[in-house]
C-alpha cells in the first residue's frame, strides 16, 4: 500500500519535472529567438540557447522572471487593499493634534474580531458638516444615499467590492476599524474617490544621455509635489468631481497642481501625452491619514512615461492649486510619501527596472 502510493506520488513528480523543463526550455527559446523587451541584459553577453553554460545569463532571466511574478502578486494583492497604518495614527489629520484616535491594535483591525472595549472619537470637522458642494448631508436618514451604486454622478462603489453598513446605516470601512467615527474631514461617506497620475522620465544629462546610477541601472525620475496641508512630498493627485471620468482627472489635476500658468501649447501636448501613454499601476484603498470608520479613501493610479524625454524636455514645473512646491525626483525603495505613495512608487520601480534590468 504504501509502496503504491509512493509510486504514485513519484509519476506525478515526475511529470510535473517534464512539464518544468520542456516549459523551461520553450521560454529560453522565445527569449532568444524574438527580440522581445523582455530579456535587456545590462551589458551585452552570450546567448543562453547557444552557449548552455553561459550561468550569468540564465541567473538574469531566472531573477527577471522572479521580479515578474512579484510584481504580479503585488498588484493582484494591491487591488484587495493596503496597509492600515497611517490611519490608525494616535492623532487625526489636519486637527493639530487636538482629536486622539481610540488606538486600535493591528490585530483588533477586523470588524470581525470582537473588541467590547471599542468607543472610537466621534468626530466631522466643522467644515464638512457645513455641507459644501463636495460634501453629503450629515443626517443619512432624509438624504436617502445609493449605496454601493453611481449616486447621481457620485461613485459609491468601492474597487473592493460591497462594503456593509452598521446598524444606523453608516457604510463600513471596508479593512476595518481606525478609532475614528464620522467622516472626520473627508466629505463623503463611505468611499472617496481620487486619482493620481505617476509622469515618469529616464534621467538624462545636457547632451541627452541616461544617466546611470552607482548600481549601474538607469535612474527613474517622477514628478512629486509638495503638500501644503501636510508638508509631505506626494503625486500630484486629487479628488473626483461627481460626473468626473477618472482619466479626465487625471489630466485636469496633473495640470492644475505641477503645471500651473503653462501656455496652450504645453496644455495640448500633456493632454495628447496624457491620451496616448497610460499603464495602470493601482486601484483601490488607500491609506490616508484622514480615514474613518466610516468615510476612506480610494484611488486609481496610472503612470505616463516619457519614454525618450521629448515630451518634458521644454517644459518648466510650476506649482499651483494646493501644492507649494513640484520638482522631479529621482525613485528609489526607501522613499517616503505622503499616504500610500510610495507603494505605488514600489510597484513602478518593478515594472520599470527591476523586471527588464535585474
Ligand atoms: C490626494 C491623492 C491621494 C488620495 C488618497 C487625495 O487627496 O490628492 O494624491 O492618493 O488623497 O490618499
Amino acid at each position: 500500500m504504501k509502496y503504491k502510493l509512493l509510486k504514485r506520488k513519484f509519476h506525478s513528480d515526475l511529470w510535473i519535472a517534464i512539464f518544468a523543463v520542456t516549459f523551461g526550455l520553450h521560454a529560453v527559446q522565445n527569449i532568444h529567438h524574438s527580440d522581445s523587451s523582455f530579456y535587456r541584459p545590462k551589458s551585452p553577453s552570450k546567448c543562453v540557447y547557444c552557449y548552455k553554460e553561459d550561468y550569468i545569463l540564465m541567473c538574469h532571466i531566472v531573477a527577471q522572471a522572479t521580479a515578474r511574478t512579484a510584481t504580479a502578486v503585488r498588484m493582484l494583492a494591491n487591488t484587495s487593499g493596503m496597509s492600515h497604518a497611517k490611519c490608525r495614527s494616535e492623532f487625526y489629520a489636519r486637527t493639530n493634534n487636538t482629536v486622539r484616535r481610540f488606538p486600535v491594535p493591528l490585530g483588533k483591525v477586523n470588524w470581525e474580531v470582537p473588541y467590547p472595549e471599542y468607543k472610537p472619537t466621534h468626530y466631522t470637522s466643522e467644515h464638512v458638516l457645513k455641507s459644501p458642494p463636495w460634501a453629503d448631508k450629515e443626517d443619512l436618514a432624509s438624504a436617502g444615499y445609493n449605496w454601493n451604486d453611481m449616486d447621481n454622478g457620485v461613485n459609491r462603489r468601492s474597487y473592493l467590492g460591497q462594503y456593509k453598513l452598521d446598524d444606523e446605516g453608516h457604510p463600513l470601512n471596508p479593512i476595518g476599524r481606525t478609532g475614528v467615527q464620522g467622516r472626520g474631514c473627508l466629505g463623503r461617506w463611505g468611499p472617496n474617490h481620487a486619482a493620481d497620475p505617476i509622469v515618469t522620465k529616464w534621467k538624462r544629462d545636457s547632451q541627452g544621455h541616461q544617466v546611470l546610477g552607482p548600481d549601474d541601472l538607469p535612474i527613474l525620475q517622477c514628478v512629486l509635489i509638495l503638500r501644503g496641508d501636510c508638508n509631505e512630498w506626494a503625486l500630484p493627485g486629487g479628488m473626483v468631481d461627481p460626473g468626473e471620468n477618472v482619466s479626465k482627472t487625471l489630466q485636469r489635476e496633473f495640470l492644475e497642481e505641477a503645471m500651473d500658468s503653462c501656455s496652450e501649447e504645453e496644455i495640448s501636448k500633456i493632454k495628447h501625452f496624457f491620451e496616448s501613454e497610460g499603464a495602470e499601476i493601482y486601484k483601490g484603498y488607500v491609506d490616508d491619514p484622514r480615514n474613518t470608520d466610516n468615510s476612506w479613501m480610494e484611488t486609481y493610479a496610472m503612470n505616463f512615461h516619457d519614454h525618450d524625454g521629448s515630451v518634458f524636455e521644454k517644459i518648466q514645473l510650476q506649482f499651483g492649486d494646493d501644492a507649494v512646491g513640484v520638482k522631479w525626483k529621482d525613485l528609489t525603495k526607501d522613499l517616503k510619501l505622503y499616504a500610500s505613495h510610495s507603494e505605488f512608487i514600489d510597484i513602478l520601480l518593478d515594472l520599470h527596472i527591476n523586471s527588464k534590468y535585474l
